[in-house]
């Protein structure tokens, strides 16, 4: 039996979260709204395409140097995942981790977030499983486990801190920080600077599985909080940038039109462009200094023969 903490933002934050957003100049929306139930298939979907090397690049790096992982881990951790989604990636860990005193997925989309908790749960059954519906970029309070825990270790896989400013990112680890005491510990996957070609590819790739996991976001806006999205009249953009280190993706409106959300009317002009994602990418210098700066340091870093995608461990 699986126990949900329901932690979900209502529907009038997110509403005005949109209306904030899309009232910037460019607009933009924010990222997290790309994973309803709907996006984070997409996202799965991604992680499978050939183009997309992060996934399957960071679960070699996990098998390849698991061992090593679990020995500077330790027995007896409460296991914390941000933005969990399928958990598929947490297998690798907990095949290998010894005597977990509970595992603690958080995601976003609740249905999908269930049922991962569920197989979860099937297939460990001596493992507490304590699943946590919420935004990791608000407060999250940690569910109780029954077990004594040596010591908390979140895992951020995916380099999903990459979707971060750095001025967020920053604050971000800071409340991860809070969450560890000394000696607790951070596993995050961090995707390294390569060829424009290759990022590029990844983020707009031939068979247009992330176009669709792009405008999946206007169809979550209108499901959720009842707005009037063409997504015919928006197309999927993402380029490199360079100064700045990141891909950058964006949906540009087709034609001139109107979109009403709760009653306010926002225009788009044709040509003009929402900003839906940024996704940064690291030395693994400068990773070190981004995340000194909230008080962790760097205790290890694996990487892949073409250094492309790196898997971190860091203590406060
Ligand atoms: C979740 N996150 C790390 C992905 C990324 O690569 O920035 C999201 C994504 N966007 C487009 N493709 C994948």
């Amino acid at each position: 039996m699986v126990q949900l903490t329901d932690q979900k933002p209502e529907t009038e934050l997110l509403i005005a979260d949109v209306l904030k957003s899309l009232r910037k100049s460019p607009k933009e929306l924010p990222c997290k709204l790309l994973y309803d139930e709907r996006g984070s298939e997409l996202y799965n979907d991604i992680c499978e395409m050939p183009e997309y090397y992060q996934a399957r690049t960071e679960t070699r790096i996990m098998l390849d140097n698991a061992a090593e992982i679990a020995r500077l881990i330790g027995t007896n951790c409460l296991l914390i995942e941000y933005g969990s989604g399928s958990s598929d990636k947490t297998r690798v860990l907990l095949d290998t981790l010894e005597d977990t005193a509970a595992y603690v997925p958080i995601d976003i989309s609740k249905e999908h977030l269930l049922a991962a908790a569920k197989d979860i749960n099937r297939d460990y059954p001596g493992l507490e499983v304590l699943p946590v519906c919420g935004d990791y970029n608000n407060h999250i309070d940690l569910p109780t486990p029954s077990k004594e825990v040596a010591r908390r270790v979140v895992y951020f896989p995916g380099s999903t801190i990459g979707n971060f400013d750095p001025g967020p990112a920053v604050e971000f680890l800071q409340r991860v920080a809070e969450l560890c005491g000394p000696g607790d510990g951070l596993l995050i996957g961090v995707d390294l600077k390569k060829d424009v070609e290759v990022l590029e590819l990844a983020y707009d790739d031939p068979a247009g599985i992330t176009a669709d996991f792009n405008l999946n976001i206007l169809r979550h806006l209108n499901n959720d909080i009842g707005s009037d999205f063409e997504l015919d009249a928006f197309r999927h953009r993402a380029v490199y940038n360079e100064d700045e280190g990141r891909i950058e993706m964006h949906l540009i409106s087709e034609v001139d039109q109107e979109v009403t959300i709760d009653g306010v009317v926002i225009s788009f002009a044709e040509g003009e462009n929402i900003w839906t994602e940024s996704s940064y990418k690291y030395s693994p210098e400068g990773f070190a200094r981004l995340a000194s700066k909230a008080g962790f340091t760097v205790k290890h870093v694996w990487t892949d023969e073409k250094n492309l995608f790196s898997v971190q461990y860091l203590t406060r």
